[in-house]
């Protein structure tokens, strides 16, 4: 454990979802200022503050993290020129005593535009729409469980010029998917009310989380809430047992790539703690943890043979499709579904090319891929 992490002791994948989230957020944040909009709204729907280990600052929350992130990205660009950019943040919790945490905290910062609602986020969406009228807004929606209606949750961020993440509780639901007591709470959560017919007709090797998970990405890009949705897992702490899996909802593809940029730096990171977790408990560590993390990651990690291989055949069975795709659009359907950066297609591109299962041309002097660049079947 180190510094930044004393205060998540024994929930260390909160610590995983929070640095996962600010890197995320700085990344749009700086993009989104620079050239989509002047004003950003960060929409936090299921705020807390819960199980909090600093109660004066709040500084292990997703609320404070984001509003610092965000209060850094516009001091950072204002003070090379860039003015007149505006942060806003609607707090929305459901207990009444956290929603009077958040209007205390509030209250403290009024040197930032921040609006607490109090009760049902799934309650206060158009309110909360009114907030955010103009700008980019991102939300995030991180529950306890499942027990959210996520049917109108799904039209208010159709209808927003933004993106979401949402923390999808694995575990809860790979534990209770399969009980007939859940089936409504279920319907809600997946705005279905023939989820369970759904369920049944996927394949068998899925467990119930990926199963849930699989119909929860459908419907979202049904009902027009995001075009892609990548997600990764996070681990429980000292197992190794999907805890929770971060789900990206964006229109963009710059936003998929970013999402896996910052996955790869999140899973090395990840993989340091719970190498320093096992240094506790076991007494000391022979290898250095930078070098332990980057052979976890490519035995088994971001780009490893695995993925490779999942990729590989995506690749093989896109193209048998449509005959010819761009790079642009390959590299964006590949990184949604597959744990890849565009460097590792950029790689697994070329040694295609080079067994000769598919064909490209580079324009001179470029060594790889251009985003116009027709990848296709060799022709037989
Ligand atoms: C996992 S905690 C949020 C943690 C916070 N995002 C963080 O990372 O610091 C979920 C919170 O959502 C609240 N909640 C549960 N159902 C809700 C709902 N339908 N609308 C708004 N808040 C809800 C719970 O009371 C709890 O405080």
């Amino acid at each position: 454990m180190n510094h930044a992490t004393d205060n998540y002791r024994g929930r260390e994948q909160s610590y995983i979802k929070h640095t996962f989230l600010i890197r995320y957020l700085k990344e749009a944040a700086f993009k989104i200022f620079q050239r989509r909009s002047r004003v950003f709204n960060f929409v936090d729907a299921f705020a807390g503050p819960w199980n909090v280990a600093d109660e004066s600052d709040y500084s292990d929350t997703s609320f404070d993290q984001a509003l610092r992130t965000l209060d850094e990205v516009k001091s950072h660009l204002q003070l090379i020129g860039r003015g007149d950019l505006h942060i806003r943040f609607c707090l929305c919790e459901k207990r009444r005593d956290a929603a009077r945490l958040l209007r205390q905290y509030a209250k403290e910062r009024r040197n930032f535009e921040i609006h607490v609602f109090q009760g049902k986020f799934e309650n206060h969406l158009s309110p909360i729409a009114s907030a955010c009228s103009d700008g980019f807004t991102f939300t995030l929606i991180d529950p306890t469980g499942w027990d959210i209606d996520s049917g109108p949750i799904f039209d208010f961020l159709r209808d927003r010029n933004g993106e979401f993440m949402l923390n999808f509780m694995a575990e809860h639901v790979n534990r209770h998917a399969g009980y007939d007591a859940v089936q409504a709470s279920f319907g809600r959560f997946l705005a279905s009310s023939e989820w369970r017919q759904d369920f049944l007709r996927l394949p068998d090797e899925l467990n119930n989380e990926q199963k849930v998970l699989r119909l929860l990405r459908r419907k979202i890009k049904s009902v027009e809430a995001a075009s892609f949705t990548p997600h990764f897992q996070i681990l429980k702490p000292n197992q190794e047992r999907v805890k929770m899996r971060l789900l990206l909802g964006t229109n963009s593809g710059h936003g998929v790539e970013v999402f896996r940029n910052v996955q790869s730096q999140i899973e090395r990171e990840e993989t340091k703690l719970r190498s320093q977790m096992d240094e506790g408990r076991l007494g000391g560590n022979l290898f250095p943890i930078d070098e332990i993390a980057q052979d976890k990651q490519d035995i088994s990690g971001m780009g490893s043979a695995k993925f490779r291989n999942k990729a590989r055949n995506q690749i093989i069975e896109i193209l048998s499709k449509r005959k010819s795709v761009n790079f642009s659009n390959l590299a964006i359907n590949i990184m949604e579904e597959v744990s890849m950066r565009k460097t590792h297609i950029n790689k697994l591109l070329k040694n295609m090319k080079n067994e000769g299962s598919i064909e490209y041309e580079l324009p001179s002097q470029k060594r790889v891929p251009q985003p116009d660049t027709v990848i296709y079947l060799p022709k037989k």
